[in-house]
């Protein structure tokens, strides 16, 4: 039957969505429907849970239409607002999108008459959404409470008026990127692990943790990530307005963090921090530079740069990944955990820690705070990219005949690409300037095993230094 045979004989089709706030379902359908020419009156649109069988008389197949390629009009400002109202809680909103997209096809310009009691409608409904959000935004408190392996979780409770929340997922990813967080709603919840977001159902008030919300922490955590070289009032405007930063735990400190932007952009700069031309020429200009680089967000948190440490002509450089908490506090790399397993290792090899050159790929110890602890963050690709520069120069001016990179960042730094240490370590890779680079694990990595898998790593560490010890013997006379 061809879909004008469908209409004449006054076919009823039902549609039902698979999802509260499907906008491209409704879309994709209603379009098929209106190529059709199926009346809005001849279309019932049922969201989850609606009651389906009060139109147990309609067809679920929509008809195909004949001409697939027929254009639909639909203007931008319609498609906007129709976004937007795809969200709203009033069960009828499909149906009455459906009504305006059908009556735009003879009235183009319907959506700029104001009288019309049908676009009033769908504005009023428009903004009600774009409340909601903006409510979301600022009134989600979250609480913390410790998950079953002991990490700090935050858990917020919200009442969203309409179906928000997925929508609304993207904000609070980028706002608290690296925090474990939940936010429990009626409608649906979502989680986020630092990696993932997953989406779980309704929640009930009861579920989600009491007590004063954890905003201290949100100000201190703000206050640590805070970037001035990174600073867009006009992006932080777009997600936020103004009028709700009162809201925000952590907005009392957006005036004084934004005067004092400036400032330490400028700071940054005066130190040569902004430039990376010339490249200085002692290890002390070396130590001085990383003290106001500021080419990676790292710079920004709450530590100081830790620069290598070792004889100026070294014949072994030794490469790690970035300093720690306690490598931070004391100013010196590897003088915490990894470190004493690192000097364990290199006695059992035979090498003289103080006639080495050790040093990191990155040079400030990237952290997440949680309460009192700062937790290490690996650092990205491009942070360890943007670092090369430093431990660069470190070579240029020890020129070590070996160095041992430990450790994937290590590696990285060394190769400016990602490799396997199983598949790296055990051989000598020729590096530009006639030196030559080892690959093994790093020592935290042994820190982390346990049992078999922890003897059968510290077999190959061991041996990895071996290998290296042999190798400065043949190339130092
Ligand atoms: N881990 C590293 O990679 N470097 C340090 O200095 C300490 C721990």
């Amino acid at each position: 039957m061809t879909a004008l045979q469908h209409v004449k004989l006054g076919t009823y089709f039902v549609v039902h969505m698979p999802e509260p706030d499907d906008f491209t379902f409704w879309r994709e359908r209603a379009r098929q429907l209106v190529q059709c020419d199926v009346p809005p009156d001849r279309v019932a649109w049922v969201e989850p849970g609606g009651n389906g069988s009060l139109f147990s008389h309609g067809d679920r197949r929509l008809p195909v239409p004949d001409d697939a390629t027929r254009v639909i009009r639909a203007s931008k400002r319609f498609l906007s607002i129709a976004r937007n109202v795809a969200h709203h809680s009033d069960p009828e909103r499909f149906s009455l999108l459906y009504a305006m997209l059908w009556r735009l096809q003879s009235n183009p310009r319907l959506m700029e008459d104001k009288a019309d009691s049908q676009v009033r409608r769908l504005e009023d409904m428009d903004k009600s959404v774009r409340r909601d959000a903006h409510k979301m935004h600022a009134f989600v408190r979250f609480r913390m409470v410790e998950d079953e392996d002991g990490n700090e979780h935050y858990v917020a409770w919200f009442e969203p008026d309409h179906h928000i929340v997925r929508r609304e997922a993207g904000f609070f990813v980028r706002r608290f990127a690296n925090m474990h967080w939940s936010i429990l709603t009626p409608r649906g919840c979502i989680h986020w692990d630092g990696e993932t977001l997953r989406e779980s159902g309704p929640a009930q008030k009861s579920d989600a943790p009491q007590g004063d919300p954890a905003e201290d922490l949100w100000r201190k955590y703000y206050a640590s990530i805070f970037n001035p070289a990174r600073l867009k009032i006009g992006a932080m405007l777009k997600e936020m307005p103004r009028k709700y930063w009162k809201n925000m735990p952590e907005a009392a400190l957006i005036p004084e963090l934004v005067a004092g932007a400036q400032k330490r952009e400028s700071e940054m700069v005066d130190a040569g921090a902004m430039q990376f031309e010339d490249r200085p020429e002692t290890l002390a200009a070396i130590d001085k530079a990383i003290h106001a680089c500021r080419k990676c967000p790292i710079g920004s948190l709450e530590n100081q740069a830790v620069m290598g440490e070792g004889p100026d002509d070294a014949s072994l450089m030794i490469v790690g990944e970035q300093p720690g908490d306690q490598e931070d506090q004391a100013g010196k790399p590897f003088v915490g955990p990894a470190g004493q397993v690192l000097d364990a290792a290199l006695e059992t090899a035979g090498i003289e820690r103080s006639q080495t050159y050790v040093t990191n790929a990155v040079k400030h110890f990237k952290y997440v705070q949680r309460g009192k602890r700062r937790l290490h963050q690996s650092p990205t690709a491009k942070e360890i990219d943007v670092c090369r520069w430093w431990h660069e120069a470190e070579r240029a001016i020890v020129k070590p005949k070996v160095v041992l990179a430990m450790g994937a960042s290590a590696a990285r730094a060394m190769l400016g690409k990602t490799v396997s240490i199983t598949q790296a370590r055990g051989e000598p890779i020729p590096l530009d300037d006639g030196s030559e680079l080892w690959v093994t694990a790093h020592p935290s990595y042994l820190l982390r095993l346990n049992g078999e898998a922890k003897a059968e790593q510290e077999r190959l560490f061991a041996a990895d230094l071996a290998a290296v010890k042999e190798r400065l013997g043949e190339l130092v006379e």
